[in-house]
């Protein structure tokens, strides 16, 4: 097992990878002060995973709630609702919440942990690839409105993260790609050695060899936590890992939410920023090469779809979060393993990519 820390002086946490972390009840007990535990987990998880984590609380007074599985369950609505039970079930101060799922378990638990009775500890426990290597870590923590995701929410940081990678082994195929996407993002603006492992590791990972498996989880959790250290509220670097999400949040919106998974949108929109940095020489056609087949590789989408063109992009990119001043904001490679944040991209280099 491999401990990892985020440096975030009185607010810093510890990140556990390791298979059958869940198993460890010392880990719970060493991370969580309060005697009381609400698990909050979603109705595709809690039979797969309720039973056996709640054998190694057995040291606590664990209480439960279940929501339904999906992203449209990440609303306001869902938050009112799991606060409601938490008061039926009696929860004061003297509670701490465990997320048990993937990003959107692990959103909105952090996001009524910051809330209830003006905020409560929180544990990440998450069960998805994509939440073990991005979404469990930082503290961002949101849930979504009508008009664009993770719209309403807040920073607010767990007090460990608990990976179990034995949960992959459940997890569907086009969920663990989507997870990938990320991976792959961390290699292109961070860690060139680390991509270059990717490229020589592909089919291990795809088998889940465990090794392979933990070591990308770990590296990324590295990249994820130096980053966060440095830049927790994102008012620069950490935009970094917004690498291909201002085309992909497009992509989502565009074809209707759960049509694209995340992760799928987010490897066709690294795909497209490799191609607009190569038309402003940042990158040069071999490593957008690279890029693009390592995406291809783990059968994620290398291009936007078919039907979507500059106009389209144009629409919802104009809401992403990191417009500043009524310019969108680009994360834009610079070769492999660096990037920058730039609203310097000329329209016509972007119609030609998009159409
Ligand atoms: P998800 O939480 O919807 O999980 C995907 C599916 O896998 C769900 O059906 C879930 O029930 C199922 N599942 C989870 N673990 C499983 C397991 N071990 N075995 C079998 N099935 C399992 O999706 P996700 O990709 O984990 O997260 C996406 C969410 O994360 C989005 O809402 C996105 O906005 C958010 N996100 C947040 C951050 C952040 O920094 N907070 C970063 C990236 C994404
Ligand atoms: N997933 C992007 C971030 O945490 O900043």
């Amino acid at each position: 097992m491999t401990r990892l820390t985020v440096e975030l002086g009185a607010r810093s946490y510890p990140i556990y990878i390791g298979e059958s972390n869940l198993d460890k009840s010392d880990l719970f007990t060493q991370n969580i002060s309060h005697k009381n535990l609400v698990i909050l987990t979603n109705e595709t998880i809690a039979p797969l995973y309720l039973d056996k984590l709640k054998t190694s609380l057995s040291e606590f007074s664990v209480k439960e709630i279940i929501i339904p599985d999906g992203e449209e369950y990440k609303t306001l609505t869902q938050l009112e609702s799991v606060i409601g039970e938490m008061l039926k079930l009696g929860c004061a101060r003297d509670t701490t919440l465990v997320a048990l799922g993937g990003g959107v378990v692990g959103d909105l638990c952090g996001f009524v942990a910051s809330t209830f009775q003006r905020g409560i500890p929180f544990v990440q426990i998450p069960t998805t690839l994509l939440s073990q290597v991005d979404s469990s870590v930082g503290g961002k923590t949101a849930v979504n409105h009508a008009l664009g995701k993770n719209m309403i929410g807040a920073f607010y940081q767990p007090k460990a993260v608990i990976i179990d990678s034995t949960t992959l082994s459940t997890l569907p195929k086009r969920e663990f790609a989507a997870g990938m996407a990320e991976v792959i993002k961390y290699g292109i603006i961070y860690d060139k050695d680390f991509f270059s492992w990717l490229e020589n590791n592909t089919s291990e990972l795809i088998a889940l060899n465990p090794e392979a498996l933990n070591y990308a989880i770990q590296r990324c959790c590295e990249i994820k936590a130096e980053i966060v250290a440095q830049d927790e509220k994102e008012h620069g670097l950490r935009a970094l890992l917004n690498l291909g999400h201002t085309f992909g949040h497009a992509i989502e919106a565009e074809m209707g939410y759960g049509n694209w998974l995340h992760g799928e949108a987010v490897g066709a929109g690294m795909v497209i920023a490799c191609q607009v940095s190569e038309q402003l020489n940042w990158m040069t056609a071999s490593e957008v090469c690279r890029a693009t087949n390592l995406i291809d590789a783990f059968n994620l989408p290398i291009c936007g779809p078919k039907n979507m063109g500059y106009d389209d992009y144009l629409k919802h990119m104009q809401h992403d979060k990191k417009v500043q001043a009524g310019a969108i904001r680009f994360i834009m490679p610079q070769g492999i393993g660096k990037a920058c944040v730039t609203s310097d991209v000329p329209n016509d280099v972007l119609k030609i990519v998009l159409n």
